[in-house]
């Protein structure tokens, strides 16, 4: 390397380092995520079904906070909310102190859902790649990035399989995957290990939690397993509409 490039190494070095303070301190100023008196009542024929009242939720910079409710209780309706990919009744959201507007969100927040929502013709590597791809270009950055995020979820070996040819877990971990590839924020998980058995799922919180604690990402889990949500930072539990 000659002193030149060195130099300007050190140069780009020390301006992610700013930048990375930079967002620190933005981070540390506004919420993540401020939600205020949300409601949402779906309507259905004649039928209208208020599902969530009046609910609020602030989670801070790296901060974990899981939601229990029964069935039916409104907690995918929530997390739909929070992550602006359906529109609220009444209250407001804000992601970062900014705007919840849907051209943030694929830099802003990450999604893990219960079923995995792999596609199903892309191997491991392209699925991770698939939450750049609508960001922009694809480059050699990226591609790098994704197959350590690979390796990081115990799938380095696994980077040119379909998701037919991986397990309930892996699949998971791919998906794990995709929510981190663009630095997110927040990671938003619904109900990610509804459809796994009681080892893998356990092992699957445990990388959730363990990837989010390491990123400082901020995370809100949907959960049925007590022992998870209590894995939290703030448990909370979602009843008759409200957040509490
Ligand atoms: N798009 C929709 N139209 C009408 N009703 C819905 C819709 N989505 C969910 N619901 C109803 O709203 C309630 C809450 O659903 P949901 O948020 O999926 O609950 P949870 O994730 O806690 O099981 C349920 O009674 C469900 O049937
Ligand atoms: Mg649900």
């Amino acid at each position: 390397m000659t002193q030149d490039s060195a130099s300007s190494g050190n140069l780009s070095v020390q301006r992610s380092a700013l930048s990375v303070e930079r967002s620190a301190t933005v981070a540390a100023a506004a919420p993540v995520l401020a939600a205020r008196s949300l409601a949402k009542t779906y309507l259905t024929g004649t039928q209208r079904l208020q599902v969530l009242r009046d609910v609020s939720l602030t989670v801070l910079a790296g901060e974990s906070v899981s939601i229990r409710g029964e069935s039916g209780s409104g907690k995918s309706t929530l997390i739909n909310l929070l992550a602006g990919l359906d529109a609220p009744d009444a209250g407001t959201l804000e992601w970062g102190g900014g705007p919840a507007a849907a051209g943030r969100r694929a830099d802003f927040l990450g999604i893990v859902f219960q079923s995995f929502y792999l596609i199903p013709e892309m191997d491991a590597l392209a699925n991770v790649l698939m939450a750049a791809r609508i960001r922009g270009r694809i480059g050699a950055a990226e591609r790098s990035r994704a197959r350590e995020l690979l390796a990081k979820v115990g799938l380095g070996e696994r980077t040119t399989h379909l998701p037919a040819q991986l397990s309930g877990g892996e699949r998971q971990r791919v998906a794990l995957a995709r929510a981190l590839m663009n630095g997110p924020q927040l990671v938003l998980a619904d109900e990610p290990t509804g459809n796994l058995d009681e080892h893998t799922g356990d092992a699957v919180i445990e990388l959730l939690l363990g990837l989010c604690r390491d990123t400082r990402t901020a995370l809100v889990l949907v959960t049925h397993n007590a022992a998870h949500a209590a894995k939290c930072d703030r448990p909370l539990t979602l009843h008759e509409g409200v957040l509490g």
